[in-house]
């Protein structure tokens, strides 16, 4: 890639960007490697940072929430492997962190001192900095399809329990062929696709089905937390 050429950032219901590259887990093949599981590929701007720390160990901790719901974890940042495995290291033996301790980070975390991944992917973001990557996350379906992107700045520690929500939010629209409301969470109202004619419009209006519409283009029904859970997530 030249210096000067122009990339297009991924966008939502692109194909995800395959690369090549080192991790602290082996050499990956991305999406490839994924297909068949969600996976949210994420960016951090440096190693050995607080911010960075807090949320590597935030995700390690969660990991195993994240597997039960199909999804595996990838970390990128511009530093080199010898780096991310110090850090890691360091994380794992020396820092305790709101109750978090000896936490080892077992997902990979790709090398990218060529910048190739991040700026491919819109993580390099020249006005917040052009030496880091912006705290990007890719939620990429098993279909290697980016399905929700998210940035955040440098300075900002992302939201672990709402990158869960979007992962689960998805994952329902997808097996219930409906969509999420507001802060929506399972066991909340889900929202049904507008009617298909006048007729059913007219019955939903009327309650005789069980669809709540508070008017013709907004109708919900209920969707039980557990027949959300037991569909997505693994025992
Ligand atoms: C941090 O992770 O603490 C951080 C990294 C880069 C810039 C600012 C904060």
């Amino acid at each position: 890639m030249n210096e000067n050429q122009v990339i297009a950032m991924p966008k939502i219901g692109d194909k995800a960007p395959e690369f090549k590259a080192v991790t602290t887990q082996g050499e990956i093949n991305f999406p490839s490697d994924y297909e068949g599981s969600w996976v949210i590929l994420f960016s951090h701007p440096a190693d050995f940072t607080p911010v960075c720390t807090s949320e590597f160990m935030t995700f390690a901790v969660m990991e195993e929430q994240f597997a039960k719901a199909n999804c595996k974890l990838v970390g990128l940042s511009v530093d080199g492997l010898y780096s991310h495995i110090a850090w890691l290291r360091t994380i794992k033996e020396k820092i305790e962190y709101r109750g978090m301790k000896d936490v080892e980070v077992k997902f990979p975390l790709i090398e990218d001192i060529t910048m190739e991944v991040s700026k491919r992917y819109g993580m390099i973001q020249p006005g917040e900095s052009s030496t880091k990557a912006v705290r990007a996350v890719f939620f990429v379906d098993p279909k290697g399809i980016i399905r929700t992107i998210i940035y955040y700045p440098l300075s900002l520690g992302r939201n672990f329990d709402e990158l869960y929500r979007v992962l689960i939010a998805l994952q329902t629209a997808d097996e219930f062929s409906v969509a999420t409301p507001a802060d929506w969470r399972p066991g909340d109202d889900v929202i049904v696709p507008p009617a298909g004619s006048c007729g059913v419009a007219k019955d939903r209006m009327e309650g005789k089905e069980d669809i709540k519409c508070y008017d013709w283009f907004f109708c919900t029904k209920k969707l039980d937390k557990d027949t959300v859970l037991k569909k997505l997530i693994k025992k």
